[in-house]
């Protein structure tokens, strides 16, 4: 069992690296870290880095989960190869450009590409958000799948991922600590990232954003509206490369996994994705950038 102590980023390519930073920093209000050797740093909490774009093809390159220590990433690595998956040790170079002590990479029996850490750099220093959208935390990721009942069984049997709620057959909600969902998976023909979330401070904030997405000309594809799931009150919309992001304010806590029943709940029923009633049409994805070679994977 690989225990997943928390979410540590999104990489993601990017044909037009200053559009997507612009779009990040001034519209989404992140802060710009770095910026080098082709690679932009955006941050929103203590994390290093929560978003990381690559210049060059757009898409998805992978996403990335924190491991407690390095005998978890050897156990892991066992682990993952006996489940017949592709796994990589990271390289120096892939490590330092991530920012992390060391990881390894591999592929979910979907496509999705997916980095295990250990050493994520911690910035101790407040956050210097470029727009006050009340962002509080890199909140969850929600990759892809043509199965997210399999999905859902890969990651609770081989991950301490435990399923919080179902929509049947379109999305699998997992949490790997109290918060109601850190990954999602909903279901999509190709493997790509549904969208990354950042958690805001208030109901007021997911409205004032609501409010400048729509001034700015940004696309909103879902939202305001609230998830009966989560109780969390979301907004999507979408950025460069078709990339979508999310605020969301309010979500669930289940302290008590041993008092928690997931619940399943019909995609076509009235608000079973939106309790205000809001069109419910499903956000777009981000690509997978397939793993070509080993400079793919780096
Ligand atoms: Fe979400």
């Amino acid at each position: 069992m690989i225990e997943l102590k928390d979410i540590a980023y999104v990489r993601s390519g990017a044909a037009d690296l200053r559009t997507a930073v612009d779009f990040a920093t001034d519209i989404v209000g992140l802060e710009l870290v770095e910026e080098s050797d082709g690679i932009a740093y955006l941050r929103a909490d203590q994390r290093h880095h929560c978003l990381a774009f690559v210049a060059g093809e757009s898409g998805v390159i992978s996403s990335g989960f924190t491991l407690r220590d390095l005998d978890a990433l050897s156990d892991a690595e066992t682990e993952l190869e006996r489940a017949g998956l592709t796994v990589k040790r990271g390289s120096k170079e892939g490590a330092k450009s991530r920012h992390v002590h060391e990881y390894l990479a591999f592929e979910d029996p979907f496509g999705n590409r997916v980095d295990l850490v250990v050493g994520q750099t911690t910035t101790p220093t407040p956050v210097k958000f470029n727009r006050t959208a009340g962002i509080t935390e890199f909140g969850h990721m929600c990759l892809d799948a043509p199965d997210v009942d399999e999905a859902g069984r890969f990651w609770t049997t081989h991950f301490n991922a435990k399923v919080s709620d179902w929509v049947t057959g379109a999305a699998c909600l997992m949490r790997i600590d109290p918060v109601h969902h850190k990954l999602a998976v909903f279901r999509g023909d190709r493997p790509g990232l549904c969208h990354i979330n950042f958690q805001v401070e208030s109901i007021d904030d997911v409205m004032r954003s609501w409010h400048f997405l729509e001034e700015k000309g940004v696309e909103i594809e879902q939202g305001p509206g609230r998830h009966p799931q989560s109780t969390a009150i979301f907004l999507y919309f979408k950025g460069p490369e078709g990339l979508t992001y999310e605020y969301s304010y309010g979500v669930r806590r289940i302290e008590d996994d041993a008092a928690w029943t997931p619940r399943w709940f019909d995609p076509e029923g009235p608000g079973a994705i939106d309790m205000w009633l809001g069109p419910k049409a499903r956000v777009s994805t981000q690509y997978q950038i397939p793993a070509r070679d080993d400079a793919t994977w780096d």
